[in-house]
């Protein structure tokens, strides 16, 4: 009697494979989001690159691989009617969503140098900027995923990845923000922790919820990114970081790419932490 053949499981490339998903980014024309765009456009997939600012949203497809049929739009993450017309913009053009990377977030800052100091600290810290950060980083992703993952469940399958942080695992080393000799010049915000450590506990919330519909919900928490900051604060960063150094921006691609793809197929409500280090010491 003749055997069936064995069925061959993919080859690593294939696991990797993006070829022809459909995957939105939010926040993607910041620091670390066209890096998203580009390595999940690498792959095969066809990307929705969103942000605020549609220009700029161009300005990043047109850096990705061509010919793969991508689309740029404005979108604001907080606004459930524009994140209900991004849905049915994207299922009207590709059909579905397969890999949803909610990237987007703010991270305050203060504008005055000279005030910084004063007004960042806890017992002075702005009601406004804690309720913006949580609008934009928690409410922001339970309203993306709440429509733009609800498509996702209802075909039974999808990957949604939320960008949380080292500060959702642990909390801001204030030490960083001084400088030799001491003076604090900042201190990091408590609404940034805060909303990063909901983000993982949300993630874990809809692993659970929609694991039996298929969808995969994981988080993946970035170290710090190296732009442009003071040598000092560089410095500071480096010595405190296991690798030595603080990240390029391209440093989560392999992660990403990882998270996204059925290479991470048996992988939900977990948490990715890819930090140089930081967050094992
Ligand atoms: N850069 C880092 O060192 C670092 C470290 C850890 C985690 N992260 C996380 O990685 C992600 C990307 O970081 P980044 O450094 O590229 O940040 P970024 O500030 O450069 O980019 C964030 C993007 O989000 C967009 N955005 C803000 N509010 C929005 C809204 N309401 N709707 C839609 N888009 C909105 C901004 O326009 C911006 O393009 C964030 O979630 C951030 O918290 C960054």
């Amino acid at each position: 009697m003749q055997q069936e053949p064995l069925s061959q499981p993919p080859t690593s490339p294939e696991l990797f494979s993006l070829e022809g998903k459909i995957v939105l980014v939010t926040g993607a024309t910041g620091l670390i989001g066209p890096h998203h765009c580009a390595a999940l456009a690498e792959a095969g997939a066809r990307v929705v690159v969103a942000d605020l600012d549609k220009n700029r949203c161009e300005q990043v497809l047109q850096t990705l691989p061509a010919g793969a049929g991508h689309l740029a739009l404005s979108l604001d993450v907080a606004d459930p009617a524009a994140l209900a017309e991004t849905r049915n913009l994207v299922l009207q053009q590709f059909g579905r969503i397969d890999v949803l990377v909610n990237n987007a977030a703010v991270n305050d800052m203060f504008e005055n140098p000279a005030l910084a100091a004063e007004q960042s600290r806890f017992e002075n810290y702005p009601l406004e900027m804690w309720l913006k950060s949580i609008e934009v980083n928690l409410t922001g992703v339970f309203l993306a995923c709440q429509i733009l993952g609800a498509p996702m469940a209802e075909r039974g399958s999808g990957s949604i990845i939320n960008i949380a942080s080292t500060y959702g695992i642990v909390g801001p080393d204030q030490r960083l923000y001084q400088k030799p000799g001491g003076a604090q010049v900042f201190f990091k915000s408590p609404a940034y922790p805060a909303t990063k450590g909901g983000v993982l506990n949300f993630t874990r919330y809809l692993a659970a919820y929609w694991g039996k519909a298929g969808v995969r919900v994981n988080a993946l928490s970035p170290g710090g990114v190296a732009n442009g900051q003071d040598d000092w604060f560089i410095q500071n960063y480096a010595q405190r970081t296991p690798l030595g150094r603080m990240a390029n921006p391209q440093d989560y691609k392999g992660a990403l790419l990882f998270l996204a793809s059925d290479a991470s197929a048996y992988m939900t409500g977990a948490n990715l932490v890819v930090d140089g280090g930081w967050t094992a010491i």
